[in-house]
């Protein structure tokens, strides 16, 4: 009998386009500063709110569902991007983020909602607490230490650049290995607040 296949997947908030000008914008600039990373390409930015893994058909469909309730469950609301900062220890980060503000108890809101409706389709709870960024580069281990001062220098500069992330949509996306950067594709959208389980893909 043949292996299920499966599918890769995340849930996100797709970003718009001024969000990802400004982003484009910071990578290009950081990117200068620190050509070992793996800087993300400025269309596959997003706001995960769940990482699912590998998973077959049945959960994706359940995964989908989830994301049509959980979105029906909010209205649209509005973030933007602000700031930069970084995982892992300051003298060895893994990840450089863009972080966001403005409507964070709608996004906590959704984001919870979402991890509930999963829960009660059979999926894992995930237990790390929800920390919401936009990674813009993924750091290779050990970073040269030239790079690591530069980078440490770049974010520590204050950045008063700001762009609007209005959040109409929750994104179910596919993600496939690759090097340098994985590929992000959307497998189906729902609208936030909308009374059907509204796709428009
Ligand atoms: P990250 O941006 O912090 O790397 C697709 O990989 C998306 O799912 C990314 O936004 C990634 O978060 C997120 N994600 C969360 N947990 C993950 C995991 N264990 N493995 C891979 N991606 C994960």
């Amino acid at each position: 009998m043949q292996a299920p296949t499966t599918t890769r997947v995340f849930l996100a908030i797709e970003l718009g386009d001024a969000a990802r000008t400004l982003l484009a914008d910071q990578i290009h600039r950081l990117a200068r500063e620190l050509p070992s990373a793996r800087w993300v390409q400025p269309e596959s930015l997003h706001l995960t709110l769940a990482f699912l893994g590998e998973i077959d058909d049945e959960q994706l469909s359940a995964a989908k569902a989830a994301s049509a309730s959980a979105a029906r469950s909010a209205a649209p609301f509005q973030l933007e991007v602000a700031g930069l900062g970084s995982f892992g220890p300051a003298r060895a980060p893994r990840v450089i983020w863009a972080g966001v503000r403005g409507d964070l108890q709608a996004l906590q809101h959704v984001q919870q909602r979402l991890a509930r409706e999963l829960e009660q389709r059979g999926f894992p709870r995930e237990e790390r607490m929800f920390s919401p960024h936009l990674t813009l580069a993924r750091l290779r281990q050990p970073t040269p230490e030239a790079d690591l001062s530069r980078i440490i220098e770049a974010l520590r500069a204050p950045s008063q650049a700001t762009a609007p992330i209005p959040v109409e949509h929750l994104s179910v996306m596919k993600s496939e290995l690759a090097r340098p950067n994985a590929r992000y594709t959307r497998l189906a959208t729902y609208a936030l607040g909308s009374p059907a389980s509204d796709t428009i893909h």
